[in-house]
Parts: C-alpha cells; structure tokens; sequence
C-alpha cells in the first residue's frame, strides 16, 4: 500500500463466485461504474464507461485480457487500461482490485489512464 492508501478506500464489491471465469459484471464502487473482469482465475477492474463514445463496456465481451466495447468494437486491455484498437484512441482507468477470502474488494479511486 502507499502512504495515501488505507484499508477503508477499498469497497467490497462482490463474491468471487459472483464473477465466473471470463466473464463482466459491473458495480458501484463510490459513485463510480466499475466492471469488474474475471480473466482466468484473476481479477480485474476497468471503468464501465468506452472512451470512443460512453460505451458499456460491462455488457462486452471479454476475450482473454481484453474488452470489447459492445458499441463500435473498440478493445482495451483490462489489466492496464490501454486503447488498443480504434475507434477508441484514449485508455480507460483502471481500479485496484484486492480479493480477501471470497470476496472481491474494489478501491474506488481509479488509477491514471496509461494512454
Ligand atoms: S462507444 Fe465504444 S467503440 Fe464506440
């Protein structure tokens, strides 16, 4: 943890059971949109809002480590929240996530966009 980073800015979002291997759901971590992805075994949290056009990216298909925007097809890396096809040019942030037990912590301030 960083010295900004408390146990408290993390919300618990979900059971890992919630969240089947390879697939999305979304939920409210603070206000924000989160979706949070299950990409073999691990978890991941990506703002459920596409760059290209306000996409929900939570309703997307999720191939491998990457979102596919349900939209215009745009794809980003769920791990780093990189754009990596048009249309979208512009990444999306993304959510520390911690897994305690069962159950799937989400800390509510997204991190920089890596592009
Ligand atoms: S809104 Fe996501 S690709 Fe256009």
């Amino acid at each position: 943890m960083t010295e900004n980073t408390t146990a408290e800015d993390f919300k618990k979002v979900a059971k890992t059971s919630d969240v089947p291997t390879g697939e999305v759901k979304v939920y409210d971590c603070a206000g924000h949109k989160v979706a949070v992805c299950n990409v073999d075994g691990k978890f991941f949290a990506v703002q459920d809002l596409c760059t290209h056009d306000g996409g929900p990216l939570g309703e997307g298909e999720l191939v491998g480590s990457q979102i596919e925007c349900p939209r215009h097809g745009a794809r980003f890396d769920v791990k780093s929240g990189k754009a990596l096809c048009l249309p979208a040019v512009i990444g999306i942030p993304t959510f520390e996530v911690s897994v305690r037990g069962d159950e799937i912590f989400v800390k509510c301030t997204p991190a920089q966009v890596s592009n």
